[in-house]
């Protein structure tokens, strides 16, 4: 059964700094990125966007008790995790809890510009850890 569109956000990129981690995608030659520290998860990101609506995420810890911090000391720098977009979080949730999903969050929180996110376990997916998205247009929090 299809409960959702799913797409591609973005790829979530762990960096040990954001001006290190930046320079080679200017290199590359991608536009000035985003910035945005998200409270919840002690994180700093910079957002490349790549014109096809999916987005380069690299994220520095902002503490050093952050989850970031934790995965850079244990497996370096690389990718982090792939973000899926959503158009109905809370249902997807539950659905996926109803078929023994290993959730890390079971409930939406609210993340980096406005989205709510959650994440699934990668002891779930195959290990990768899955962040999904319901964008902010979609959900109560942007119409506050
Ligand atoms: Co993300």
């Amino acid at each position: 059964m299809i409960i959702n569109e799913f797409e591609l956000d973005h790829i979530g990129i762990a960096v040990s700094s954001l001006k290190e981690g930046e320079a080679f995608y200017k290199t590359l030659g991608l536009a000035e990125p985003r910035h945005e520290s998200v409270s919840k998860e002690k994180v700093n990101v910079a957002i490349f966007g790549l014109g096809n609506s999916c987005n380069i995420e690299l994220i520095e810890a902002s503490s050093r008790d952050s989850t970031i911090a934790k995965f850079i000391e244990k497996k370096g720098q690389g990718i982090h995790h792939i973000c899926l977009r959503v158009t109905d979080l809370k249902k997807t949730l539950n659905e996926l809890k109803g078929k023994g999903v290993n959730l890390i969050h079971e409930e939406p929180f609210v993340g980096a510009h406005n989205c709510l996110v959650a994440f699934i376990h990668p002891k779930s997916t195959g290990g990768v850890l899955i962040e999904l998205s319901q964008p902010a247009a979609n959900n109560e929090v942007s119409k506050q």
